[in-house]
């Protein structure tokens, strides 16, 4: 493993996870494939802008020339695939692009990867993919597939896709399924800092139906370590789910966020739900932790504050996100609710 081809890497995940493997492992090099869509913001890579090891090309994995050229021209060997449309209001707005991008993307990204012999392609896959929890239980590798949203049926196909193309075509593709993270470099549409932004503006936090939907939170750089030994370590053709045991009811979430801000409760609306809403979610990574011996570093009350402070000292960055075209995508989502 010498040149990784990270897709999606200037996103919210992908990022994180080029700032974790350029540190960890000099050796490597990271050309970042990213189309820079809304959520693609290269701002989050300012850090390593010049770093030699670090190469940005900006690109569409729907578009297979473009892709080859890419492993081409760095002699890619490993691909990591974070990119596609990744958020669930917004695949309820629009399905469209979540099947172009996750399904028709991934499915060009194999075609590619297999004509330039990629020696190992990581697909980063999402705990969604097995729908929602009652009261009890948990999302083991073996759970049977139930998509409920179009952001979660596509990510199961294209999780099918690349297993597929494990199975009929001996590719190297290996899947993870990890919760829900948070973390620096968040867009915030999603809940955590969507509710950092409003509170520091002193806007109303919109929580869902009875906001006691629960979620199983992972800070980001946990899942970035996970995905590395999953890299290294893991499996062709296999499953790993990815988690911290750290579930939580979003109205939680949202007073904890509250509480670190010094913010009031008051500021909590409760608004109509997301159709079709997961009620719960809990993911059992037991086996990446007893087979490839990996556990997340990060406890809940430390990594929250950690985002919140990141998103404090960082105001200039969503600021310019939540005043471009972000004002429209929030009215269509929230004026009505
Ligand atoms: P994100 O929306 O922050 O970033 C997605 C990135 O993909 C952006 O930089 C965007 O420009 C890029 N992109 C989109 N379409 C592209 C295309 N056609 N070609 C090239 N680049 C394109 O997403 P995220 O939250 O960082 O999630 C990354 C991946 O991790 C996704 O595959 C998602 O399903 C998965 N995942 C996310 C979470 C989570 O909690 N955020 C949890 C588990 C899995
Ligand atoms: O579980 C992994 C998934 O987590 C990833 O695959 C997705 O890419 C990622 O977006 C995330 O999906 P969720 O739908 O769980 O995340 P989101 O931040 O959108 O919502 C978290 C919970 O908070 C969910 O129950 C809906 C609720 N919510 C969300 C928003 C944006 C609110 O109550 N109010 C809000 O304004």
């Amino acid at each position: 493993m010498k040149n990784i081809l990270v897709t999606g890497g200037a996103g919210f995940i992908g990022s994180n996870f080029i700032h974790y493997m350029l540190a960890k492992h000099s050796g490597y090099s990271v050309i970042n494939f990213d189309k820079l869509t809304y959520a693609g913001n290269l701002e989050n890579l300012s850090a390593v802008k010049g770093v030699q090891r670090y190469r940005f090309v900006k690109g569409d994995i729907c578009r297979k020339d473009e892709v080859l050229a890419a492993m081409r021209t760095y002699a890619v060997d490993t691909v990591v695939h974070f990119a596609a449309e990744s958020h669930v209001d917004r695949s309820i707005l629009g399905p469209a692009v979540f099947v172009e991008t996750n399904v028709m993307g991934t499915n060009v990204l194999l075609d590619a990867s297999r004509e330039a012999d990629i020696e190992r392609f990581l697909h980063v896959s999402t705990d969604e993919v097995y729908g929602s929890l009652g009261a009890t239980g948990y999302f083991t590798e073996q759970t049977p597939l139930h998509p409920n949203s179009p952001y979660s049926a596509s990510k199961a196909s294209s999780d099918l896709l690349v297993l597929a193309y494990q199975h009929t075509f001996g590719f190297p593709g290996v899947v993870t399924r990890c919760s829900n993270n948070y973390g620096p470099y968040q867009f915030p549409e999603k809940l955590i800092p969507l509710m950092i932004a409003n509170a520091l503006n002193d806007r109303p936090l919109p929580v869902y139906g009875d906001g006691l939907n629960v979620r199983d939170w992972l800070y980001v750089e946990d899942h970035c370590s996970a995905l590395d030994t999953v890299l290294h370590r893991g499996a062709v053709g296999e499953v790993y789910n990815i988690g911290g045991h750290n579930e939580w009811k979003n109205i939680d979430i949202v007073k904890t966020v509250l509480k670190e801000l010094g913010k009031p409760e008051s500021l909590i609306t409760f608004v109509k739900d997301r159709p079709g809403h997961d009620r719960r979610y809990a993911i059992d990574a037991s086996r990446l932790q007893n087979e490839l011996g990996w556990t997340p570093a990060h406890r809940f009350e430390e990594g929250i504050r950690k985002t919140v402070r990141w998103y404090l000292e960082n105001r200039p960055w969503w600021e310019r996100i939540i005043s471009g075209e972000y004002t429209k995508y929030y009215d269509q989502q929230y004026s009505q609710r």
